[in-house]
């Protein structure tokens, strides 16, 4: 039970308000307990559910499946589309190794939070188990993506970025959960689109990259939904001073968590000499990359204009950071 439940029983909240939170706790409740719930009725292995050792699963650098699709931001420049088929099929590859590479990192520093924030749960909470399934289900993502990486033969530099944030992101999950839960969508909402968009494309994907794409999809849709409802539980009712915390350092980690998960990495340029003119047509101010990036971030930009992060004051900080939309608008 809640500070708040807690409080209109024992009679600080007038009748009505006392009826409407006590539903909110057990509306809030019953939700994570059917989200703890298909944890165990649907949920893979890494090791049992793809069938890495299947011929038809092998990877081959020269395979044109890989190659970017000209609705995407590189794929669409003449310079990609102008080089030798087997330079285009490695490029393809080589960024989805380096996604799932910075896939893991963000899910290593995702399963400490979520320790640190149960650690720190009064007894009974329904955030307890659900956090440990949702650990659980990462530990798997990550053994996955690794596992892929392996099997590419491909070695994968992770943006200087990631890693150094990490005890700043630890910190959050124990003393202000609300933004760690805002971190965590985040990194979660962008690749989940990106991940929707490339399975509904119908072009013909590498099984090994479809297989895994499924599984991450339906597990990280509880993991999108326990943080939405626990950030509307939660959100409302911050004082002042986090708020405008929140809504500075919300706006920024989500520009920096779908920028990195839509173009390729330092290393991918310097290994194939992609030219800053090239950069610059793909994920420029108005390129194809950049409106990537706004719709990516539709879902949790629309939480954000919901609980008040972004409101028409910050609106002008959204823009600068090239992440803005109107309510209701992908970009
Ligand atoms: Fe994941
Ligand atoms: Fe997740």
């Amino acid at each position: 039970m809640t500070m708040n439940a807690v409080a209109s029983l024992s009679g600080e909240l007038p009748q009505e308000e006392q009826a409407r939170v006590v539903d909110a706790d057990d509306a809030y409740r019953r939700l994570v307990a059917r989200l703890s719930h298909q944890s165990v009725v649907k949920h893979f292995d890494a090791y049992v559910d793809v069938p890495w050792d299947d011929p038809a699963y092998a990877i081959d650098h020269d395979d044109p499946r890989f190659e970017l699709p000209d609705f995407d931001a590189l794929g669409s420049t003449t310079w990609y589309q102008s080089q030798p088929a087997a330079v285009r099929s490695r490029i393809g590859l080589h960024m989805v190794a380096t996604f799932a590479r910075i896939g893991w990192q963000f899910e290593s520093v995702l399963k400490r939070g979520l320790l640190e924030f149960a650690l720190r749960l009064p007894d009974g909470a329904p955030e307890f188990r659900y956090c440990y399934h949702e650990v659980i289900e990462e530990a798997q993502h990550s053994l996955m993506f690794n596992e892929f990486v392996t099997r590419t033969g491909l070695p994968t530099r992770p943006p200087a970025i990631l890693g150094v944030g990490d005890p700043l992101v630890l910190r959050f999950a124990r003393r202000f959960p609300e933004l760690f839960f805002f971190f965590v969508l985040a990194g979660e909402d962008p690749i989940d689109y990106s991940q929707r968009e490339m399975l509904k494309s119908g072009r013909g994907l590498h099984p090994l990259v479809e297989r895994i794409s499924r599984i991450h999809v339906t597990e990280e849709a509880r993991h999108i939904a326990f943080a939405r409802h626990f950030l509307r539980r939660r959100v409302p009712q911050l004082g002042g001073a986090k708020m405008f915390l929140l809504r500075l350092r919300t706006a920024v980690v989500m520009k920096i968590a779908a920028t990195l998960m839509s173009r390729p990495s330092g290393h991918v340029v310097r290994t194939y000499d992609i030219p800053r003119a090239v950069l610059r047509q793909a994920f420029g101010p108005g390129s194809v990359g950049a409106r990537h990036v706004k719709r990516a971030l539709f879902k949790p930009r629309e939480l954000c204009w919901e609980l008040g992060v972004l409101n028409e004051r910050w609106a002008p900080f959204w823009q600068r950071l090239g992440i803005y939309a109107p309510r209701g608008q992908m970009e």
